[in-house]
C-alpha cells in the first residue's frame, strides 16, 4: 500500500477557519524551516482570503508572503485554492487576467494550484487548467461537494472523468460544508478509484463532528492524501489535527511518515499564538464547537453563523429556524447549486430576504439575478420558468462560458491603476481587490513617494 500523504492547512484553511485569516507573515516564518522538515505532501498557504486579508486587514504584500514562504520552505510543495474564473476575487475575469495571475502565481512559488467552481461548471475552468499546465503547476481539480437530487455518485464520476479528460493532474473531493457522511465517503472514493488512476485528496471540515470518521473511511477506501490542520488551528470550522492522524495511521500500512518530533515542536510554536488570538476574541470559541445542524440542514458552519449576525443585526434572531427551512428550498428553485463561496451567501441572503419581506422573492439580490440570467455559468439542473420569470422577468439567460463575453482586460487594469502599478503583481492584485487595493498600494509606496514624489516610476517584474 501507497503511504498515506497529508497537507498541512494551518497556513490557510486552518487559520481561515478559526482566526478569520489574521496570522501575520512574521508569525509564521519562524516555524517554517521546521514545518519544512515534518515531510508534509504540501503545504496550503493561499487563497482567496488570504490574500484579501493581507492587503485589508495587515497591510501586507500577499506577493510578498508568497515569496518569503517559499523562501523558507525548500522540500515541501505549496499549494493554493483558485475559484476557477473568478480567481480569488468575486466576479468573472477575462482569460488573460487568468493566465497572468496563474503564471505570476507559480513563478512567486505555488507549486500545486487546487481549482474550483462552486457550481461545478467545468468552463469555468477551462482557462484555468489551461494556464496551470502551460506554466508547469500542478493542476488538481476540485468537485464541490453537496447533496441533492442531482449530485448523486454518478454525476460525481462524470464529473472526475471530465476533469480527467482536461487534463488535471490529480482530484479533490472538496467538502467545504463537512456534509459528506463517513460511509458515503468511502463507497464514492472506492468508485473514483475504480474509473481513474489520479490520485484522490479529501478536504473536510470538523464542523458537524464526523470529520474524523470520513478521514478514516476515506483511507480504508484508498484515498491518496487528506488535509489536515496541526492541533493548535484545528477542529471547529477547521480541519482535523495533523498529530493526531499521523498517529491513527502511524503503524499501519498507510504509515504517513511525519516526524512527530518536529510535529511538536510546530504546535508548541503555534499554541501562544492561537492563544493570543483566543484573549484579542479574534478567535471565538463558538467556532470550535461542533454543530451537527450543519448535518441537518446540509449549510456550510460558515453560512450558519453569517446568518444568526445578519438576523441579530435586523433584530428577527426569532426567524432562524424559519430562514434555516427556506435555505434548501431556495436551492431547489436555483437548480441545486453547491454551497461555496460565492453561492452560500448568495443563496443564504435570498432566503433571509424571502422570511424576513413575508413574499418569496420580493427582494432579489443583483447577485441572484445575475445568477439566474448565467452569468455565473450553468445550474446544476434547469431552473424552472416560472421561478426564472419572477427573478429576471422576460430577460433571455446566455447559456455560453461566462468569460467569453469578457474582453483581455489587462492592459486597461492596469492603466486605471496608473502610478500605482509597479509591478505585474500590484495589477493583479488591484484587479481582485479593487476596492481595497489603492489604499493598501498608496501605503505600500509612501515611503518611495515621500523621498521623491516627482521620479519617474519604473515598471518592474519582480519576478524575472
Ligand atoms: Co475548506
Amino acid at each position: 500500500m501507497k503511504k498515506l500523504r497529508i497537507t498541512e492547512t494551518a497556513l490557510r484553511d486552518g487559520h481561515q477557519s478559526l482566526i478569520a485569516t489574521r496570522l501575520k507573515t512574521e508569525e509564521i516564518l519562524p516555524i517554517l524551516k521546521t514545518i519544512d522538515e515534518v515531510g508534509y505532501y504540501s503545504l496550503e498557504v493561499w487563497g482567496g482570503a488570504t490574500f484579501d486579508a493581507c492587503i485589508r486587514f495587515l497591510n501586507e504584500d500577499p506577493w510578498e508572503r508568497l515569496r518569503l514562504i517559499r523562501k523558507n520552505v525548500k522540500n515541501t510543495k505549496l499549494q493554493m485554492l483558485l475559484r476557477g474564473q473568478n480567481l480569488l476575487g468575486y466576479r468573472n475575469y477575462a482569460d488573460d487576467i487568468v493566465d497572468k495571475f496563474i503564471k505570476l502565481s507559480i513563478e512567486n512559488g505555488i507549486d500545486i494550484i487546487r481549482v474550483f467552481d462552486a457550481l461545478n461548471d467545468v468552463r469555468n475552468l477551462e482557462a484555468s487548467i489551461k494556464a496551470i499546465k502551460k506554466y508547469n503547476g500542478h493542476c488538481q481539480c476540485a468537485i464541490s461537494y453537496t447533496t441533492s437530487e442531482v449530485h448523486t455518485t454518478e454525476y460525481y464520476l462524470n464529473l472526475i472523468k471530465t476533469m480527467e479528460n482536461m487534463g488535471t493532474d490529480s482530484i479533490c473531493i472538496k467538502d467545504m460544508a463537512g456534509v459528506l457522511m463517513p460511509y458515503e465517503a468511502y463507497d464514492l472514493i472506492k468508485k473514483i478509484k475504480s474509473i481513474t488512476n489520479l490520485d484522490v485528496q479529501l478536504h473536510t471540515h470538523c464542523t458537524s463532528g464526523i470529520a474524523d470518521m470520513i478521514y478514516m473511511k476515506a483511507v480504508e477506501a484508498g484515498v491518496d492524501i487528506i488535509d489536515t490542520a496541526i492541533s493548535p488551528f484545528s477542529g471547529g470550522t477547521s480541519q482535523p489535527p495533523t498529530e493526531s492522524l499521523a498517529l491513527t495511521f502511524a503503524g499501519m500500512d498507510r504509515n504517513p511518515c511525519l516526524n512527530t518530533q518536529k510535529l511538536l515542536e510546530v504546535a508548541e510554536y503555534l499554541k501562544p499564538i492561537r492563544d493570543k488570538y483566543m484573549k484579542e476574541n479574534i478567535l471565538n470559541p463558538k467556532v470550535l464547537l461542533t454543530e451537527p445542524q450543519t448535518l441537518k440542514y446540509k449549510v456550510p458552519g460558515g453560512m450558519l453563523s453569517n446568518l444568526l449576525s445578519q438576523l441579530n443585526s435586523q433584530n428577527a434572531l426569532d426567524k432562524y429556524e424559519y430562514v434555516l427551512r427556506e435555505v434548501p428550498k431556495v436551492r431547489a428553485d436555483l437548480g441545486y447549486p453547491p454551497l461555496v463561496t460565492p453561492m452560500s451567501q448568495m443563496v443564504g441572503t435570498q432566503a433571509l430576504f424571502n422570511v424576513i419581506s413575508g413574499e418569496r422573492y420580493k427582494l432579489i439580490p443583483k447577485e441572484i439575478k445575475d445568477y439566474v440570467r448565467g452569468n455565473y455559468g450553468k445550474s446544476p439542473t434547469k431552473i424552472s420558468e416560472d421561478i426564472k420569470e419572477k427573478i429576471i422577468g422576460d430577460e433571455e439567460a446566455i447559456d455560453i462560458r461566462p468569460a467569453d463575453l469578457i474582453e483581455p482586460e489587462f492592459e486597461k487594469i492596469k492603466k486605471e491603476l496608473g502610478y500605482l502599478a509597479k509591478c505585474d503583481e500590484d495589477v493583479l492584485t488591484y484587479a481582485l481587490f479593487p476596492q481595497v487595493a489603492p489604499k493598501f498600494l498608496k501605503e505600500k509606496y509612501k515611503e518611495c513617494e515621500n523621498k521623491n514624489e516627482t521620479e519617474e516610476v519604473i515598471y518592474i517584474n519582480l519576478t524575472m
